[in-house]
Parts: C-alpha cells; sequence; structure tokens
C-alpha cells in the first residue's frame, strides 16, 4: 500500500524536484523549533524559571495558537517526506517511535496548556503541575533526538 502511494505522481514530483523537497524539510526543521521553542516558554514559566513577571494565562493563551499552528505545519511537511519514501518509512519501528513520542508529548503539551489558566489564579503552581511542565520539556527534546538518531540507526532519510 505504502509503496503504491510512494508512487503517485503528485509523490514522485515532491521526491524528484530537489527545491521542493528541500524546501519541506525547511519547513519541518523551522517549524519544528518555532513550536518547541513556544512550548519550552511556557513550560519554563510552569516551572518557575522563565519569565516570572508574566502572568501564566495570558501568556500561554498569547503562545498556545502560535505553538499549534507550527506544529501542524511540521506535521504536514513530517508526512510529506515521510511519503517520498513510505514504504521503507512506514515498517521501520524507530519512526514508530519516533510518533509515539510526538503523541506522547502532545498529549502533555495538551495538560499544560488546559492546566495553564487554572494553576494562574492559585499562589503558587502546583509541584505537581511543575513537573508536568519539566516531564513535557523532556518528552520533546527526547522526540528531537529520537527522531535524529532514525538515520543514524536506520540508514534511512
Ligand atoms: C511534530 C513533531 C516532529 C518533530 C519534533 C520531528 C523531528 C524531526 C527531526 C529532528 C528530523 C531530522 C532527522 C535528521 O535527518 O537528522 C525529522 C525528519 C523527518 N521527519 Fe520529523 N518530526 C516531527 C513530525 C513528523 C511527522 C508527523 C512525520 C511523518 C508523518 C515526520 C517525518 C519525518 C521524515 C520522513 C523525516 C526525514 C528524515 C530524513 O530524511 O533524514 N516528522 N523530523
Amino acid at each position: 500500500m505504502w509503496e503504491a502511494f510512494e508512487q503517485t505522481h503528485w509523490v514522485q514530483t515532491l521526491s524528484t524536484t530537489g527545491w521542493m523537497y528541500a524546501s519541506v524539510s525547511v519547513i519541518h526543521y523551522l517549524t519544528m523549533f518555532w513550536f518547541i521553542g513556544s512550548v519550552a516558554v511556557v513550560d519554563l514559566r510552569v516551572m518557575g524559571v522563565a519569565a516570572k513577571k508574566r502572568n501564566l494565562a495570558e501568556l500561554a493563551a498569547q503562545v498556545f495558537p502560535w505553538a499549534w499552528t507550527g506544529m501542524a505545519l511540521a506535521i504536514v511537511s513530517g508526512f510529506l517526506m515521510f511519503a517520498t519514501d513510505a514504504g521503507d518509512w512506514a515498517p521501520d519501528p524507530v519512526f514508530h517511535f519516533k510518533l509515539l513520542m510526538i503523541a506522547l508529548s502532545i498529549a502533555a503539551t495538551i495538560v499544560v496548556q488546559w492546566g495553564s489558566p487554572k494553576w494562574a489564579l492559585a499562589n503558587e503552581v502546583p509541584g505537581w503541575a511543575k513537573l508536568v511542565a519539566l516531564a513535557c520539556l523532556l518528552l520533546w527534546i527526547a522526540t528531537i533526538v529520537s527522531a535524529s538518531e532514525i538515520p543514524a540507526m536506520e540508514g534511512l532519510g
């Protein structure tokens, strides 16, 4: 199935047109740092490390729409790169691990977004919320590391 998808006209055009593939891969990198950087600012604020003078609820409301936009672009550009070699990527266990890490990181990000307005009302952000924010930050870092290891471990890409 994925081999047939790889052979479709638009996927072939994307993989054989150098500037198109290069643009998609630049978008993947830029949007990855854009959204993970944005989420990290809120995580660090929840942990009480950065932006301490900013109201947490306001900061989260300001940052998250940008973060989700960047994440959507990273997912779309990632899918386009996946499409050009789908037959090899789809069965790859290290690639599955990357997708699992993305899912866990997104789940932690949603908890931080939902929690931020409530935590902002408390005198101090609860200790468990700081741990969730730390986990969120570490999960995104682990996602980048696992994604970067795919070419080295599997010879793909
Ligand atoms: C949203 C979170 C994501 C992050 C943080 C992320 C991270 C990365 C990183 C760090 C690389 C560079 C690997 C390297 O060459 O060193 C990469 C490449 C790639 N990503 Fe993602 N990615 C994300 C989403 C996705 C999704 C959803 C897909 C597919 C459905 C995907 C598919 C790919 C593919 C196919 C490559 C090309 C690997 C290569 O040719 O070397 N990514 N990603």
